[in-house]
């Protein structure tokens, strides 16, 4: 998912909650301990490497990104967690153009399937609608991102657009990885100009749009 460039003033911005509870999670700001937690969850691998935190693995770098993170107006990076364990992450834009937008939407693989992508996004559309009046929510997703569309959906998002889109660290991914290895998103990518290229769906959901949060996978 695309960190967003366009921003546009509001008047104030919520802060940092301690935390947003619903649906059986905590979402938390990011803290040390929430880090070094994250750091030793499981990778999705190509072609969603660019999801995995083992680089937090490394102390400087886990001290780094924190930094950056708590700093990083106007956006706001949460983590869920579940009896204690962080069990997802989504970081949200609240000065975007287009809207609320989230993006580094995040479910490590051993937590899959349970609803915690739907869980935690619900939790924070209801603080948000609560917290930032009169805003809709968007997103962007590489359309072969198929469990993360199905959350969407469920959630109220619907395809406002598809667009095709550069994405630095998944061309360099692309450059390097045996043809039978991008065989599987063929038809979501495109070698155009001399770089490569994902499709992307825009996805938008307004306020108060009903969401569904029964969980039908066989996960
Ligand atoms: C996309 C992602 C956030 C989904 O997290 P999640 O907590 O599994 O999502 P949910 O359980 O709420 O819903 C995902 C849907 O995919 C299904 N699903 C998820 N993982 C699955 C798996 N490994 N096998 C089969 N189905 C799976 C779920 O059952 C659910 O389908 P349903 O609505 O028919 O029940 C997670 O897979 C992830 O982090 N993927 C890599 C990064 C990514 O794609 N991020 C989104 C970018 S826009």
């Amino acid at each position: 998912m695309a960190r967003t460039a366009a921003t546009a003033a509001v008047a104030t911005l919520p802060p940092y909650p301690a935390r947003i509870e619903g649906y059986g999670l905590e979402l938390r700001p990011w803290d040390a301990e929430l880090v070094a937690r994250m750091a030793h969850w499981d990778e999705h691998g190509f072609p969603f490497h660019g999801f995995d935190l083992t680089q937090l693995r490394d102390p400087q770098r886990a001290q780094l990104q924190l930094s950056k993170v708590v700093l990083d107006k106007p956006h706001r990076h949460f983590v869920a967690v579940e009896d204690g364990e962080p069990v997802g992450r989504v970081s949200v834009n609240l000065e975007d153009e287009a809207g609320l937008y989230f993006w580094a939407v995040h479910v490590p693989p051993r937590h899959e399937g349970r609803g915690v992508c739907r869980r935690m996004l619900a939790a924070l559309m209801d603080w948000l609608e609560r917290e930032v009046p009169g805003k809709d929510f968007v997103l962007s997703t590489n359309t072969f991102a198929e469990h993360a569309h199905r959350a969407y959906y469920a959630l109220g998002f619907r395809v406002a657009e598809s667009r095709w889109y550069f994405d630095g660290e998944l061309a360099e991914r692309l450059w390097k990885v045996h043809h039978t290895v991008r065989e599987p998103i063929a038809r979501h990518i495109r070698f155009h100009s001399g770089r490569w290229e994902v499709r992307v769906y825009v996805m938008k959901r307004p306020r108060g749009a009903p969401m569904d949060l029964g969980v039908r996978g066989s996960r």
